[in-house]
């Protein structure tokens, strides 16, 4: 008994690290209360921030368990709504199940081929 003295106190730094998620964990949300989508590989809880979106809740409903990276990007928000967004992040997805879009874009670089410019050169005559 006297072992009771223990103290069992590790959760209020367990609670601190980000979850990880898997895109079914995401997808099982859409018949809950809560409302949570992906966008670039991180997980976001939206469910309070419906009311409050510029764009209407509707979209985000739309988007409930899903992966929002393609709407999300092609409306081209500001970077106050990427900021923003950072206070509804609850996790991200698993190494496994995430898109590598950052790659695509270095793989994109480091073929850049000056020659190119060539290619693209435009005439007009006047
Ligand atoms: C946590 C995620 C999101 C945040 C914090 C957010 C925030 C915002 C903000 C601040 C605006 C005002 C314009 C700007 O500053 O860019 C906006 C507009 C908008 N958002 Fe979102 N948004 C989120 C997700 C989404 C998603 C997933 C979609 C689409 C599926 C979407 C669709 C729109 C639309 C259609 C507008 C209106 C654009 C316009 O009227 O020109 N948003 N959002």
């Amino acid at each position: 008994m006297a072992s009771k003295d223990v103290k069992d106190d590790t959760t209020t730094a367990a609670a601190k690290t980000e979850r990880l998620f898997t895109r079914a964990e995401v997808a099982k949300h859409a018949g809950s209360k809560e409302t949570w989508i992906i966008i670039h590989n991180n997980v976001y809880d939206v469910t309070t921030f419906l009311n409050e979106h510029p764009g209407g809740e509707e979209v985000l409903l739309e988007q409930n368990g899903q992966d929002a990276t393609e709407p999300f990007e092609d409306i081209g928000h500001s970077s106050d709504a990427r900021t923003l967004m950072e206070s509804y992040k609850i996790g991200e997805l698993i190494e496994e199940e995430r898109t590598k879009d950052s790659e695509k874009r270095a793989r994109d670089w480091s073929n850049g081929n000056a020659e190119e410019d060539n290619a693209s050169r435009c005439c007009i005559v006047m």
